[in-house]
């Protein structure tokens, strides 16, 4: 069960890696989750094999819309990439450990680096909705942490773990070669489902938030704990609550990332890419 004590988190995530390996033939180097107006990356990335997430251990099929339930293997350069369709949420109820089951998975499948998309609110006017931005940090406001509970099974760090550089400006570099336009802000991470409340997102411009969001803070964390490298991508698909005045709704989210669909799954393609040549 994907809610057990954290040593089965592990176990399960190993048994998971297993599958994945064994259906792939390999190992692979980074694991990519393709947040809500990040799915047409998918279709620019050309699959070798692909495998449905419930056919893995552990694995739930994303309940939120917009997001697909398959683990694809594309080859990128000399790279080998898991491109996960879709992601589970905090605010599906499944337990922490199912939120970052993925990213602990892709580590025992090999991988060293991560790299996160979601679609977010924002809190920069000036950036507009259709922004794209690197996360640079974020603020973890969900209340949870992936590494609650028992100790990791050994050799994996204890449970403090440092998140000083979280998301690797080393590869927040590379992503601006490939897009100088990328703006650079903190994520703030939410519970959700609800969307955030006006004074909430005061408050949030008051401790440095640029970004608000319901995703990739677990993510981050749990992939810090196990040694990845971390790049994260936000959409920026409405100004955040209370700011424009007008009501917030999942539909205006969905359809933002449908109208930039095609400009950031090009843009998560080419960084990918470039990744895979800093490597070499
Ligand atoms: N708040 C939280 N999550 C989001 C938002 C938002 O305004 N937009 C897209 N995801």
């Amino acid at each position: 069960m994907v809610n057990a004590s954290a040593s089965n988190a592990y176990d399960l995530a190993k048994q998971a890696a297993e599958v994945v390996v064994k259906k792939f033939a390999g190992t692979h180097d980074v694991l990519a989750v393709l947040g809500s107006g990040w799915a047409h990356a998918a279709s620019v990335l050309e699959a070798t094999d692909e495998i449905g997430v419930t056919e893995i251990p552990g694995f739930i099929k994303p309940s939120a819309i917009g997001h697909g339930g398959s683990l694809k293997s594309v080859a990128v350069g000399k790279s080998r990439v898991l491109l996960l369709t879709g992601r589970t949420h905090l605010y599906e109820g499944h337990g922490v450990n199912a939120v970052v089951h993925a990213v602990r998975t892709a580590a025992f499948a090999g991988c060293k680096t991560v790299v996160l998309t979601n679609a977010a609110g924002c809190l920069r006017e000036d950036w507009g909705v259709g922004a794209t931005a690197l996360i640079s940090d974020h603020i973890n406001l969900t209340g949870f942490s992936p590494l609650t509970g028992a100790d990791a099974p050994a050799p994996l760090h204890g449970r403090f773990v440092d998140l000083t550089d979280a998301y690797s400006s080393r590869l927040r570099t590379i992503a601006k070669s490939v897009d100088p336009t990328l703006r650079e802000g903190v994520y703030m991470g939410f519970h959700g489902p609800h969307f955030e409340t006006p004074a909430e997102i005061r408050a949030a411009r008051v401790w440095g938030a640029d970004l608000v969001g319901m995703s990739t803070v677990m993510e981050t964390i749990a992939a810090r704990h196990m040694g990845l490298e971390v790049l994260a991508l936000s959409l920026a698909t409405n100004l955040a609550a209370g700011i424009s005045g007008e009501k917030l709704s999942g539909d205006e989210v969905l359809a933002i990332g449908k109208a930039s669909a095609t400009r950031v799954g090009g843009l998560l393609a080419d960084i990918l890419k470039k990744i895979d040549l800093e490597k070499n």
